[in-house]
């Protein structure tokens, strides 16, 4: 059997890891421009740490990032070389809507994006478009606080209608938001009820978002394939204690399950008022917003997966953090250099399992090795290691396919080009087939080398998935 036949294998980036120009083409500032290098990154990202201005003392990664402002027909013309189908990427809101709340969009910002689809397409490469990836105007930030308020979803309305409308035609893949659960994942299992409050209530404004979103972009385009967009971690119980059990599972509830079921079945599942409950949470929620998520179901469940994520009720001092998470070590996995899990059967048991709660098409529009690459004097990458972790992803992706029959749309890697990593604003923190020379202070000349998974990729795209 195999994959399917209109399978679509390409990579994936975000604007805010891998544009930069972040001051042409009359762009606003962004949230994520404001993610320095280095410890105070977290803080910032967790809103511990005010920063809505730039300093001297810290170094800000997105403003320049690997330039595929400048690069991107170069960029775009490798990911052809090696076979793309698809590419993932980011539109920023704030090169469309520099304030946010602007009553006109900025024509040089979807110019920009214009320019950079036809590109794609050129070489048949379909767009797959997230509409939001961590990237806010800090205009909203500063002004409404963000997702806090419900004036949010009047002003993503505005930036979706503007670009379902203008990329019509061109683009029919789309996501709404970039790893949505990741609000409720980065709160530690100890964080306050006002926090949890605070973060339900930002997703239900989302998940109102996401629904108008989905209606919109079905009445502009009824082509138009609309996901949400998952942090998808396969959570264990380290232990079989069944304390560990219903941990788990509340892991399971909490961080997987609650988002996927309120945009994949239109409702809230019926764990939510124990979830509430639990944090003392009391949200603004609308007759007219239920209606909303019923009649916005999106279209498929596109996920990201790097890792599993062990977790236990007993004290455990050997805590390991992955993405977006945090758990324990698991002794029968290995894990990267980056202290990530490396759990290839964990993928088909997330595939498996999702599939069979939503029966919706699923796409893996994340999943790669951030790793230290070695460029060697004569421009070589040797990263087998890169090869062999997606080379186990893949087989058990198929399994998932071929063995139970789960409905695989597509595959496109993270970061198909070296880019900026989200966690840590390190550029060293490679997962590309294409190594970009820069290092994580901003020097280098720009200039892209092909690793030896360049080549490997290539065969696996011409094969569907069977050469690996
Ligand atoms: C996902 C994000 O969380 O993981 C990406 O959607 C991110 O933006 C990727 O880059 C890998 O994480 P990191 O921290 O290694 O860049």
């Amino acid at each position: 059997m195999g994959f399917r036949k209109d399978f679509l294998w390409g990579g994936a980036t975000a604007a805010n890891q891998c544009e930069g120009g972040a001051n042409e083409g009359n762009r606003g500032v962004a949230n994520v421009d404001l993610m320095p290098l280095g410890e105070d990154r977290y803080l910032v990202g967790t809103g511990k740490m005010k920063m809505y201005d730039f300093d001297d003392q810290h170094f800000y990664p997105a403003l320049t990032a690997v330039d595929f402002y400048h690069h991107y027909k170069e960029d775009i013309a490798l990911f052809a070389e090696m076979g793309f189908q698809a590419l993932r990427i980011s539109i920023d809101w704030s090169r469309i809507y520099p304030q946010g709340d602007d009553e006109y969009p900025n024509q040089e910002g979807l110019d920009f994006y214009h320019c950079v689809i036809d590109e794609l397409l050129k070489y048949h490469i379909e767009p797959v478009v997230t509409i939001s990836h961590y990237e806010t105007p800090l205009h909203l930030v500063q002004k409404y606080g963000s997702w806090r308020n419900r004036k949010m979803i009047d002003f993503f309305m505005n930036y979706c209608q503007t670009i379902f409308k203008r990329y019509k035609d061109k683009v029919k893949y789309w996501m709404t938001f970039n790893e949505i659960n990741n609000t409720i994942n980065f709160l530690p299992d100890d964080a306050s009820d006002e926090a949890y409050q605070e973060a339900y209530q930002h997703l239900h404004y989302q998940f109102v978002a996401s629904a108008r979103a989905v209606q919109i972009g079905h009445e502009i385009d009824p082509e138009n394939k609309i996901g949400c967009m998952i942090c998808g971690i396969t959570y264990y119980p380290l232990t079989s204690d069944p304390e560990d059990i219903l941990f788990n599972r509340s892991k399971w509830e909490k961080g997987i399950f609650y988002c996927g079921d309120v945009q994949c079945k239109g409702k809230y599942p019926t764990f939510t008022k124990r979830l509430w409950k639990e944090h003392n949470v009391q949200l603004d929620i609308t007759e007219q917003d239920l209606e909303e998520l019923k009649k916005g179901t999106v279209d498929m469940y596109t996920f990201s997966y790097y890792m599993s994520q062990a977790v236990t009720t007993h004290k455990n001092d050997d805590t390991v953090s992955g993405n977006m998470s945090f758990g324990v070590r698991n002794p029968y996995l290995e894990y990267s250099d980056w202290g990530w899990a490396l759990d290839p059967k964990g993928l088909r048991y997330y595939l498996e399992m999702i599939y069979d709660r939503y029966e919706k098409p699923l796409m893996v529009v994340e999943n790669g090795l951030g790793a230290y690459d070695k460029i060697e004097e004569d421009g070589q990458v040797k990263d087998d290691y890169r090869i062999d972790y997606m080379k186990q992803h893949i087989i058990e992706m198929k399994k998932a396919v071929d063995e139970d029959g789960v409905d695989l749309m597509g595959y496109t890697s993270w970061g198909c080009i070296d880019l900026v990593s989200a966690g840590t604003g390190e550029m060293k923190k490679r997962y590309g087939f294409i190594y970009v020379d820069k290092d994580n202070e901003g020097n280098g000349t720009l200039k892209r080398y092909k690793k030896d998974s360049f080549e490997w990729y290539k065969q696996v795209i011409a094969s569907n998935g069977e050469k690996l």
